[in-house]
């Protein structure tokens, strides 16, 4: 049984910290070695806060995992394009985390939507490591999949869920407003055994 959706308010205690060093982070454009796709404005995070999501995710989900990677990123009106919107984070691990840094402007109601392909009836992808061709054609087409879940961007809110699950940022233009855009602390993990998983607590 895969796990669903699981979101956790107030997640951090020192999220004004937090803020704070989003605030002051260097962005660049990234290529993804997963898919091959240019990122705009992503700042990778070191081995000491991928340490403190482990720490986060395990705490908060009560599941073994380890943070193998963890960037903020923001959508950016002129740079993001909705090139493979709806997508599962496939390559990446077993879940993956949306750490919101900012709440969604009144009215605009932005965050991440969960998606079931209507032709084929899935929710999850059906493998780790590719999306399956046949698929590819609807990634950024949400007339072609049902949303079945939706989750507000809040500022402090955490969100994991399965990295083999349909989803994508929503509304597709979903870069907010203003300096901020849409600003994400995003996160994978696996799956690791409980007896190396950590023991701290947050
Ligand atoms: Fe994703």
């Amino acid at each position: 049984m895969v796990p669903n959706i699981i979101v956790f308010d107030g997640a951090v205690d020192d999220f004004d910290h937090v803020l704070k060093y989003a605030e002051t982070a260097v962005f660049e454009d990234v290529t993804s070695p997963v898919d091959g796709r240019v990122y705009p404005d992503v700042h990778v995070l070191g081995e000491k806060e991928r340490d403190a999501f482990t720490i986060l995710a395990t705490s908060r989900t009560g599941l073994p995992l380890r943070c193998n990677l963890a960037a903020i990123r923001k959508n950016h009106p002129v740079k993001t394009t909705t090139e493979g919107l709806i997508h599962a984070d496939v390559g990446h691990g077993d879940f993956a985390s949306v750490f919101y840094l900012y709440d969604s402007p009144p009215g605009y109601g932005d965050g991440t939507a969960f998606w079931r392909h209507l032709r084929d009836d899935v929710e999850f992808n059906p493998n780790t490591t590719h999306i399956p061709d046949e698929l590819l054609p609807d990634l950024d087409n949400p007339q072609k999949w049902d949303m079945t879940g939706f989750v507000g961007a809040r500022a402090n809110r955490f969100l994991v869920y399965p990295t083999v699950r349909y989803h994508s940022r929503w509304p597709a233009q979903g870069w907010a407003l203003g300096e901020k855009c849409r600003t994400v602390i995003v996160a994978f993990y696996d799956l690791v055994s409980n007896e190396s998983a950590p023991s701290h607590t947050v």
